[in-house]
């Protein structure tokens, strides 16, 4: 059997005594990241009853389960991943690259422009650790999550996209507030100091 290297038995120590990991456990929740969501949502009450909304980078698909609960049985919730998730009642599940044109298509089929409430973003790539090429990956994600946002969005709909500090970070802001009234910066407590990570909360997106 290959053996654990020190850092990957350290992390799976800290994964186990995390209290965010051992909440999610004890309440049903499929990943420790549905406390970002829910802290955000709790302040912003970003979805509710009714509402379409669309969950990318989903599995293992906490984000989708929360959205799902919110939206009630007149709701709609639409994921998306490059890895496959166990399906979820109620969610339609696109799977697939979302940087291959294929796999944006086959979202704006399902999803018309102008009909969407919410775009959820919790997408990120494999981290290699060396942030030049981390870093441009990561924006890649969030812009076009950003583009996609644009296409089907109701006139004062919201986006909540992970994006991490770095190159290309404030241009990616800047176009955020072109296009819509209300963009700050959040970092929810679940989201581990260490990381770099933050969402940017874009809300009443402008149709122009
Ligand atoms: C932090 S996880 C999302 C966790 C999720 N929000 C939840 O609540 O369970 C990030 C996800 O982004 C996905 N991802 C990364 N690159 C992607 C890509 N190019 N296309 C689609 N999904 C991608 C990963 O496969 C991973 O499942």
């Amino acid at each position: 059997m290959a053996r654990r290297s020190k850092s990957s038995d350290r992390w799976l120590t800290e994964h186990f005594a995390d209290p965010f990991v051992q909440r999610a456990q004890s309440e049903g929740w499929r990943s420790r990241a549905v406390f970002k969501l829910e802290e955000i949502d709790r302040r912003e009450r970003l979805i509710k009853p009714g509402a379409i909304v669309l969950d990318l980078g989903a599995a293992p698909g906490a984000w989708s389960q929360y959205a799902r609960r919110k939206v009630g049985k007149n709701g709609r919730v639409v994921a998306s991943d490059i890895l496959p998730m166990t399906e979820l009642p109620g969610v339609e599940f696109v799977p697939g690259d979302f940087r291959e044109e294929a796999v944006f298509g086959e979202i704006l089929k399902l999803l018309p422009a102008a009909q969407v409430d919410v775009v959820l973003s919790d997408m990120a790539p494999n981290l290699s650790g060396v942030d030049v090429i981390d870093q441009p990956r990561a924006m890649y994600l969030a812009e076009l999550a950003l583009d996609l946002a644009g296409r089907v969005l109701k006139p004062k709909g919201c986006a909540l996209i992970k994006v991490f500090q770095g190159n290309g970070f404030q241009e990616l802001v800047k176009a955020t507030r072109e296009q819509f009234i209300r963009v700050r910066l959040v970092k929810p407590l679940a989201s581990r100091a260490r990381s770099p990570e933050m969402y940017l909360l874009a809300m009443q997106y402008r149709l122009v």
